[in-house]
């Protein structure tokens, strides 16, 4: 059966998205199938700017960040009327079937499409990893890494002024990159939206292991929480450590991907394929007990993440 498949990446960027168009792209054309590439999202498609992508299209571009495809927050596609047009380019260009790779947003876009007819899969692509259903989403591992690269070199002149390094990370609403980082570079503490934080408890924390000789702290802030200028302030004011706050913000983002997300990403876009061929739509890839599956994108959608409370208890046990 020909077909015509479409791809786009659509919400913030993340590292591994580049091997994900390469494998959903690849896997389409030895199939047969038609493939075209849609530029930043559901704006470029309400816009209609696509092209149709070939093999070499996609070469040299799999250990590169961002998206080749560019990406956006479209808000013209949130309306009745953009999401009209966006059937309506697709009907132009001969696309049966979209692959949506990207966040929630990504795929609450992807089920709109399917219900005026486009067959729609979605890949979870966020640094965040802040997607329900699944345990794993591209680009998270790469993010991990690049904030903990930067926060050993933080912790290198914190422990050289005997100083507090309060560092907020991203995570818009999700703590995962957080407690994950905090762990691996033996944060005392962790502030995120999935546990409650009582400043006072953490500077009496810092006072007693400044007691027992410890002399420099590190605190890790989920973006969203707590303002970590004002945690590093009141730090200060509470224990008498001198401490200083930084914001990694959009670093996170960039960079080339790890190889755990360029394989994931690779697995992802082959099993997206795999699934538009056997004739399944409206699902979202997701890893559940480290395999591949695939939900419902309204079940999808609906389930509730779980967050490592373990990994954050444990990280406080071990700051002694
Ligand atoms: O979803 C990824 C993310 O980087 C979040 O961690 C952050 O809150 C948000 O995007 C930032 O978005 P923007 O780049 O639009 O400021």
């Amino acid at each position: 059966m020909s077909r015509t498949i479409g791809i786009l990446t659509s919400g913030g960027d993340a590292p591994g998205m580049n091997a994900a168009i390469r494998s959903v792209a690849r896997s389409a054309l030895v199939r047969g199938f038609k493939v075209i590439g849609i530029r930043r999202g559901y704006q470029g498609l309400i816009e209609g700017d696509m092209f149709e992508i070939g093999p070499r299209d996609v070469s040299d571009i799999m250990h590169k960040g961002g998206t080749t495809l560019f990406t956006a927050r479209s808000t013209d596609f949130t309306t009745e009327e953009g999401q009209k047009i966006a059937k309506k380019r697709c009907d132009e260009a001969g696309i049966d079937s979209l692959i949506c790779i990207g966040g929630d947003g990504t795929f609450r876009g992807a089920l709109d499409l399917h219900k005026l007819g486009v067959k729609c899969v979605g890949i979870p692509a966020t640094i965040d990893n802040d997607i329900q259903c699944t345990e794993y989403t591209i680009g998270f591992d790469t993010a991990m890494n690049t904030a903990l690269e930067m926060i050993d070199k933080i912790k290198d002149t914190e422990m050289s002024h005997n100083r507090c390094s309060v560092v907020e990370v991203m995570g818009r609403h999700a703590g995962h990159i957080a407690v994950n980082v905090g762990a691996a570079t033996g944060a005392i503490e962790v502030v995120t939206a999935e546990r409650e934080y009582d400043i006072n408890a953490i500077c009496g924390r810092i006072a007693y292991l400044k007691s027992t000789g410890k002399q420099h702290f590190l605190v890790i802030v989920a973006e969203g929480v707590g303002n970590s200028e004002q945690i590093a302030q009141q730090i200060e004011a509470k224990t008498g450590v001198t401490s200083r706050a930084t914001v990694l913000g959009h670093v996170q983002r960039g960079g080339s991907p790890t190889c755990w997300d360029r394989v994931i990403a690779t697995k992802m876009g082959y099993y997206a394929i795999e699934l538009l061929a056997s004739g399944a739509e409206n699902r979202v890839i997701a890893v559940r007990n480290g395999k591949l599956v695939d939900y419902d994108i309204v079940e999808a959608l609906g389930m509730k993440k779980r967050y490592d409370e373990r990994l954050h208890s444990l990280l406080g046990e071990l700051a002694i």
